[in-house]
């Protein structure tokens, strides 16, 4: 055999032992990361949905709690400066707190529309379509039997390269107000450096309108009865929408720039809660969209714990953020760290289109048509400042 045939012979023989390894060791990886996604019996709502918790596990010891009601997650843990990892979302202490109404809808997947709808009715297409009126005069967070009170499809994915659960929900046509039948799914994605990743899906047989976000309440102190004004906050963004009383934009895009919005550079959340501002008066504090600079996939927030050295940085390919300081939370229920969950033990950074978005033309559209998929993700990273 000539020396160029016996080599190339040698490198097929080499790529190949490489290959099989390779393959051997993606399926060992992927099998360890099935295992780290454990099933257990949660609780059993009033319908008679018998309700299960998948709980993930990265390799640093982070987790993440899900169930399969409105797709909630109910404890998610983070590192402090020590390397002492404790839960860092609010939720109820019982499976009851979520399954009759979530008042604040911790934790909980939204949709079909996050945000509010003014006075619930838009029109697509020329027809008008009334939605559930669930917020004064308006729709909030797609109504009160929205996504957040569904029973979710939830299955580990296999071949996945972190622990990854994928969630399935198919909305009527004409579910809580909203035309078309929807098909939405969710992955939820813990990776190794520590980052929740959120990855939204839908398709639709009729044009609609449509919004998904995440409703996670973060105290990144660990302690939920402490408030959150005390946490460092930068939001990327030059602009803000400024509301109406019922919390609906006005259309106007507001400079931050030598406001109490300013969040251009960190500041603590309580710097200038109590400002004497009619736009914080209105919200009660921060309970507005920020117009998020650039696009595509990107950093658009960073909140800083000084207490703990805990980071939470926020990515994503959506336009606007509702920043929410936790306003309406009134001492209602018990926390999981016990006490009560008084005003403002919780922050939200709800990454999405801006609310109204159907019903005011000069916003980014939130239409969906028949053959045109949803896609949107946003990521939601830990880390720490020595
Ligand atoms: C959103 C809204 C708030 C409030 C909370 C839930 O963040 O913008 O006004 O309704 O949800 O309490």
């Amino acid at each position: 055999m000539r020396k160029t045939t016996i080599n190339l012979i040698i490198i097929i023989a080499v790529l190949c032992i490489f290959g099989c390894n390779k393959k051997e060791n993606d399926q060992k990886t992927q099998s360890q990361h099935m295992d780290n996604i454990k099933v257990s019996n949660y609780g059993v709502t009033a319908k008679g949905d018998s309700i299960k918790k998948y709980t993930l596990t990265n390799k640093n010891g982070m987790k993440v709690e899900v169930i399969n009601f409105g797709g909630i997650i109910t404890s998610l843990t983070a590192p402090d400066r020590n390397g002492k990892y404790e839960d860092v979302v609010l939720g109820f202490t019982k499976p009851e707190g979520y399954f009759n109404g979530n008042p604040y809808y911790f934790g909980a997947l939204i949709g079909r529309y996050g945000n509010r709808i003014a006075n619930a009715k838009f029109t697509l297409e020329g027809k008008t379509y009334e939605i559930d009126k669930n917020d004064k005069p308006n729709s909030l967070h797609g109504g009160k039997e929205g996504f957040y009170t569904k029973f979710w499809n939830i299955e580990p994915v296999k071949d996945a390269n972190f622990p990854t659960l994928k969630l399935t929900y198919t909305s009527a046509d004409g579910e809580e107000g909203y035309p078309g039948k929807l098909f939405t799914t969710v992955l939820y994605t813990l990776t190794d450096d520590n980052s929740l990743e959120i990855s939204y899906e839908a398709t639709t047989d009729k044009s609609t309108v449509i919004n998904l976000t995440q409703h996670s309440y973060f105290n990144l102190s660990g302690n939920f009865t402490k408030a959150v004004t005390d946490h460092e906050l930068q939001i990327n963004a030059d602009k803000f929408l400024p509301v109406n009383e019922t919390l609906i934009p006005t259309g106007e895009q507001k400079e931050v720039k030598g406001s109490p919005f300013d969040f251009t550079v960190s500041k603590p959340i309580g710097k200038d809660i109590n400002s004497d501002d009619d736009q914080l008066k209105k919200g009660k504090g921060y309970d507005h969209n920020w117009i998020l600079n650039g696009n595509g996939m990107r950093s658009i927030a960073k909140v800083y714990h000084p207490g703990s050295g805990r980071i939470m940085e926020v990515l994503t390919d959506e336009p606007g953020v509702q920043f929410y300081s936790g306003n309406f939370l009134d001492g209602k229920f018990d926390t999981k760290t016990g006490g009560k969950n008084e005003f403002r033990t919780g922050f939200c950074l709800e990454t999405q289109h801006f609310p109204d978005s159907p019903n005011q033309s000069s916003f980014p559209s939130t239409e969906l048509k028949p053959g045109q998929k949803y896609q949107t993700k946003t990521i939601y990273k830990f880390s720490v400042k020595k």
